[in-house]
């Protein structure tokens, strides 16, 4: 591939010709403000920070998008080690990966295939630091599996707003938080502007409910084999104590779970239910939806492209909540979630003196966060 050289190390020359395109031209949907300019990518390059948090599923995707959308200086934090069953779509992870650090192998797989693109991993929780570090950044943009974990990034960036003496939102203290989540077939972008626009705590009426079937059903008129295991699991396990002591089932503990399978089997011959084996057992134990690759691929894509938009004003970010449904055929739709009022002090610090997100678009202030 042909090479360019550059201040922060070579960068394939091809790869930046669309991008080029995107900062170079005026446009509709541009900021107000924008001025095209060639120096913006530069300025992906060299000054802009964007910390990824989480290198699972999504984090993969964003790191590799991110990378590859020019920008060069790129921190990730996960706490996890890698696992023999993350590699069918954890794409920066190979077999010689499993039980290393997430963030570090992450790290090492973007500096061999992205010239000049920095990426500095942090191997812990995001709880393990404080404000000092997360002020760094200019962007922040999330592929959790937590809403406990998202609450806490929330909070702290909320935490980090300061306020002039007339109450209104000192811009240059507002880090922007973009955030994806996926389950299954489904999946959600959203861009957060802490102090003006929704939050995650506006937005948590919008988690589901734990899936759990009703208990009459599951003792009477079972007609799914997730009924069986879960007949085996609610009702037999407590009765029969296989392992006694009161024991709790570990869902990865074969034994268990061929405990509940074989219980499962048999309520499902007694009622000519087909379908109840190992693969789904454990599945209704775990309570595990599988991952799937091409949903995480899309809401990555959409959530990095925020935050190509957020740094660079090329386009006005997305406001605020876009969901996707690829379950049968594609679905999106994107609102405005409103920003929650009532919420006590501390879950949301202050209110911010913006009108409505609608009439803001957010400048990113680049001299010193
Ligand atoms: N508080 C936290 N601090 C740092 N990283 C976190 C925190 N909470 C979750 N994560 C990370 O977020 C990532 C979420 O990615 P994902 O769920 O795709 O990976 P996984 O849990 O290994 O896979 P799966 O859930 O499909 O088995 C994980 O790698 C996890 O370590
Ligand atoms: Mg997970
Ligand atoms: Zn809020």
């Amino acid at each position: 591939m042909e090479v360019e050289g550059s201040s922060s190390g070579a960068r394939p020359a091809g790869l930046w010709t669309h991008l080029q395109r995107l900062v170079t031209r005026p446009g509709p949907l541009a900021h107000p403000e924008f001025t095209p300019s060639p120096e913006i990518l530069d300025l992906l390059r060299d000054t802009v920070r964007v910390l990824v948090v989480g290198a699972g599923g999504l984090g993969c995707e964003l790191l590799k998008d991110l990378a590859l959308m020019g920008f060069g200086m790129i921190d990730v934090i996960d706490m996890d080690t890698i696992d023999v069953s993350n590699l069918n779509r954890q794409f920066l992870f190979r077999q010689q990966d499993v039980g290393r650090p997430k963030a570090v192998v992450a790290a090492e797989f973007i500096h061999g295939r992205v010239p000049g693109c920095t990426v500095t991993p942090h191997y812990c929780k995001i709880q393990d630091y404080d404000d000092l570090f997360y002020r760094q950044f200019h962007v922040v943009v999330c592929g959790l599996d937590s809403i406990l974990a998202r609450r806490w990034i929330n909070g702290m960036l909320v935490s980090l707003l300061r306020y002039e003496e007339d109450g209104s939102l000192d811009q240059s203290s507002m880090i922007p938080l973009v955030d994806g989540g996926t389950e299954g077939f489904k999946g959600n972008a959203r861009v957060i502007l802490p102090g003006m626009s929704a939050c995650i705590e506006c937005m948590l009426d919008l988690y589901p409910p734990q899936r759990n079937f009703p208990l009459c059903t599951i003792a009477h008129t079972p007609r799914l084999p997730e009924h069986c295991v879960e007949y085996a699991r609610l009702l037999l396990w407590p009765k029969e104590n296989p392992w006694g002591d009161g024991a709790a089932i570990d869902g990865d503990d074969p034994a268990h779970v061929g405990w509940i399978l074989e219980r499962a089997q048999e309520r499902a011959a007694e009622y000519g239910i087909a379908g109840v084996d190992y693969r789904l057992t454990q599945g209704v134990v775990k309570r595990i939806i599988p991952a799937v690759a091409s949903t995480n691929a899309v809401v990555a894509a959409a959530c990095a492209t925020e935050v190509f938009k957020l740094v660079t004003s090329c386009a006005a970010p997305m406001n605020n909540y876009m969901v996707f449904n690829d379950e049968d055929g594609i679905y999106t739709y994107t609102y405005e979630h409103e920003r929650n009022l009532q919420l006590s002090s501390g879950q949301e610090l202050a209110v911010a003196d913006v009108s409505t997100p609608n009439t803001v678009i957010f400048t990113l202030e680049l001299t010193d966060a």
